[in-house]
């Protein structure tokens, strides 16, 4: 699994610019194992945006708490931690001004995302598609500010909202150096763990139309079907890498 960490700077985007790619923009992609892999160390050196390799392995063993027995392995915590970590050693705040958006390698993005988020005060929030069991879980808005939200999947936690659906002023990051994410937490709660030491729901700025347009869905990498790749006697990416 590759986390990646979008580093949005609050620079307006030229119509032009935005037909190439989301300008301004730098990824922290975070790769789950003890090495970098050769694949995504190529894959970025070919790629026009700005961006940073790093990696650390999720470790093998740890337990599960006993306030959730379904808990499962909290995929992404170290290495959302460790560009957590590069970001606040690597920004000077008074020279750049963004905006930290905490991708996935299972979400499809619309790029008008990034255009939304990149006048974020403190923390935005807008709609996820295909996620907590619901076609569309979102947060509810009324004059503007967010009231409530639609979620049923443990609706009772603090920010019941997906890792997608916000982003956070930079800022606000180094700000409080102590914000980050947990292995010790219960499944489905590192969002609130973060979101609960920057800001409390009144401050949250509903974007994507105040929260009623999908820019991203959760489409999840499902494992491959390979069945004809068995009958095969020469596999066919030999000499490919896929
Ligand atoms: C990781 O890299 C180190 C140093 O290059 C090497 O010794 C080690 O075998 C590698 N581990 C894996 C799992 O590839
Ligand atoms: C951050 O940038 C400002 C303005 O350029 C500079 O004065 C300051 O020394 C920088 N701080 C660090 C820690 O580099
Ligand atoms: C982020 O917060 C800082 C400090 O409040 C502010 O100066 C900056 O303009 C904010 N960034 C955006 C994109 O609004
Ligand atoms: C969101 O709702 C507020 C209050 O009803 C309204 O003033 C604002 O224009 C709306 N924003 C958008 C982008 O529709």
């Amino acid at each position: 699994m590759t986390i990646i960490i979008w580093f949005v700077l609050a620079v307006e985007a030229s119509a032009t610019e935005m037909y190439v790619f989301v300008p301004n923009i730098h990824w922290i992609l975070v790769e789950d194992s003890i090495n970098k892999t050769k694949l995504v160390s190529k894959f970025l050196a070919h790629c026009p945006l700005s961006n940073t390799h790093l990696n650390i392995p999720t470790p093998p063993d740890y337990k599960t708490t006993e306030k959730d027995p379904n808990w499962l392995k909290p995929r992404g915590v170290l290495q959302r931690n460790l560009g957590l970590k590069w970001l606040r050693e690597h920004l000077n705040m008074s020279e750049v001004k963004g905006v930290v958006y905490f991708g996935d390698d299972d979400n499809t993005y619309d790029l008008e995302l990034f255009e939304e988020m990149r006048y974020t005060k403190k923390v935005s929030v807008w709609p996820v598609a295909l996620v907590g069991g619901l076609m569309v879980e979102r947060p509810i808005v009324k004059s503007g500010k967010v009231v409530g939200w639609n979620t049923l999947w443990k609706a009772d936690r603090p920010f019941p909202i997906d890792m997608a659906g916000f982003a956070v002023n930079a800022t606000l990051l180094l700000k409080h150096q102590e914000a980050g994410f947990s292995l010790k937490v219960p499944r489905g709660y590192q969002e609130s763990h973060l979101l609960k030491r920057l800001v409390k729901m009144e401050d949250l700025e509903p974007k994507a139309n105040n929260c009623t347009k999908i820019l991203v869905w959760h489409t999840r990498t499902e494992p491959p079907k390979l069945k004809q790749e068995q009958k095969l006697k020469i596999p066919s990416n030999q000499g490919i890498e896929v």
